[in-house]
């Protein structure tokens, strides 16, 4: 049905964001006998996404994007000509935590959703697929299909669920290999023909038995539940973390005791200073949400303790740090290295550097900020307490005159920086803060500083 019958499938995808880019760019890379094209309203995205300079940094895919980009792959502004033209349709459009009105704060805004469900209908002239891919809410694939089919045209719309598990900074090769891929589908013939339709994408480089089927409502609540469980691990070694600093017991040790029993597993183990990213903490809510709203009140109050335990790490690696610091840091230079929510990635969505900042700046600290890629996200998130923050590319500029310096993201470049240099340049008494346990604490300890580690006792010279 498609209408350039060069390819064999032609596939849209509406959203040309974090999840929607990335994908289709992998699916146009292994697949050159189908049509991919990226729409989004953002024209300055899509130019973006058609020049080399892509709108998001993730290793890897500039030259995916490369390989594609021309021959199957193409990025557009024209909505409704590529709704027009597709028989799959992907929407991957955000899906961010309301704001406003009933669920504020907890249910997924779905007014983008419903938006691209409307443009669907509107542009459409024949039968098509549509796959959420973005997070949603589970049932809301039921909704849709009664916005979809509500159409006077006599145009059917199958609704299929494929929830993307990659994680930012390993995007590609999430793709290239994932662990496995979901589709959920209506157990309806019409259901099960799109169920296997897109099994068939993905069978291009996914061995069988690791694209699952599922009806359509597990298959969009196991996405929330993936990110549930995922987050409830760290904060489940964050908690044992403060217990560990108040007992001498070592959180590393701890986790890898616990990890090396292979019915709980060694990974995401790692104490932090808290978990950010664009999914975790929104889709708890989300489910939260969703168990309140069928008055499983325990069930509500189970996971949400998942995401006050997060907010209990940031606010006690605050306190920690005015604690020691002789109970005042008004005026003190700090510097944050790092402010994406993980290392190789700029995103800076739900950072806890953010709410660090903001915390230190009600201090009236003077917060020095320098990350590798996300400083043009920390200069937006940080508009409210801007006068009180500084940026510097280099870390050693941003360290010198500093009274402490916390470690907020991963890199790994700040592993080898020269720390004795560092010292030299800074306020004494020096304090490191390692919020992601990633340095060497002795070694510090021993040109001078006195370094607070997460769940371990502290290295003090005092
Ligand atoms: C997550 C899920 O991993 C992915 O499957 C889903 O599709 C989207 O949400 P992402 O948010 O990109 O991916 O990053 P992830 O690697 O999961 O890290 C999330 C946060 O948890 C980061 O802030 C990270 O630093 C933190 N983290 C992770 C820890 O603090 N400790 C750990 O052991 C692991
Ligand atoms: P995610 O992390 O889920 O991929 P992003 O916010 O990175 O989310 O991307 C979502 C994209 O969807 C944005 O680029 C936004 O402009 C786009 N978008 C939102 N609504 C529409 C719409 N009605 N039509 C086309 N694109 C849309």
């Amino acid at each position: 049905m498609g209408f350039d019958s060069k390819f064999a499938k032609n596939i849209i995808c509406i959203g040309a964001g974090y999840v929607g880019g990335p994908t289709m760019a992998a699916i146009a890379a292994k697949c050159p006998q189908y049509k991919v094209t990226v729409v989004d309203i953002n024209a300055a995205r899509i130019a973006a996404w058609n020049s080399d300079h892509l709108p998001i940094y993730e290793p890897g895919l500039l030259d995916v994007v490369k390989q594609a980009r021309g021959r199957n792959l193409f990025f557009s502004t024209d909505v409704a000509k590529a709704i027009k033209e597709a028989e799959i349709i992907f929407v991957s459009v955000n899906t961010p935590t309301k704001t406003f009105g009933e669920g504020a704060g907890k249910a997924a805004d779905l007014q983008y959703w419903e938006k691209t469900a409307r443009d669907i209908v509107k542009a459409s002239e024949f039968d098509k697929i549509i796959v959420e891919k973005s997070t949603l809410p589970v049932r809301t694939a039921k909704a849709m299909e009664r916005i979809l089919n509500a159409n006077d045209k006599g145009i059917h719309f199958e609704v299929v669920s494929n929830p993307e598990f990659l994680a930012e900074g390993t995007a590609m090769a999430d793709l290239e290999k994932p662990d496995r891929v979901l589709i959920g589908s209506q157990l309806t013939e019409a259901g099960l023909k799109a169920c296997e339709s897109i099994v068939e994408i993905y069978a291009n480089w996914v061995p069988r038995d690791r694209i699952l089927t599922t009806n359509v409502w597990s298959a969009e609540l196991s996405k929330l539940v993936a990110n549930a469980f995922l987050a409830q691990r760290i904060s489940s070694i964050n908690s044992i973390s403060a217990l560990c600093e108040r007992t001498e017991a070592n959180v590393y040790e701890v986790a890898r005791a616990i990890g090396k029993d292979s019915r709980i597993g060694s990974r995401f183990l790692n104490a932090s200073i808290g978990f950010g990213g664009s999914c975790f903490k929104k889709d708890i809510l989300n489910l939260v949400y969703i168990a309140e709203s069928y008055g499983l009140h325990e069930v509500a109050r189970y996971w949400e303790s998942v995401v006050l335990m997060n907010e209990y790490q940031k606010r006690r690696f605050v306190q920690t740090m005015i604690r020691v610091m002789f109970n005042t840091i008004a005026g003190k230079r700090i510097a944050l290295f790092g402010f994406a929510f993980k290392a190789d990635t700029g995103d800076t969505r739900e950072s806890p550097a953010i709410d660090v900042t903001k915390q230190l700046a009600e201090e009236r600290a003077i917060v020095v900020i320098t990350d590798p890629q996300a400083m043009e996200n920390a200069r937006k998130d940080l508009e409210s307490c801007i006068s009180q923050v500084e940026f510097a590319s280099d870390p050693y500029a941003a360290a010198r005159g500093a009274h402490a310096i916390t470690v907020m993201t991963e890199w790994a470049e700040y592993k080898s920086l020269d720390y004795r240099r560092i010292y030299e340049e800074m306020e004494k008494p020096a304090f490191i803060f390692d919020g992601r346990n990633i340095l060497d604490h002795e070694a510090l300890h021993k040109i001078g500083f006195n370094v607070f580690p997460l769940g371990t006792a502290a290295w003090k010279h005092f």
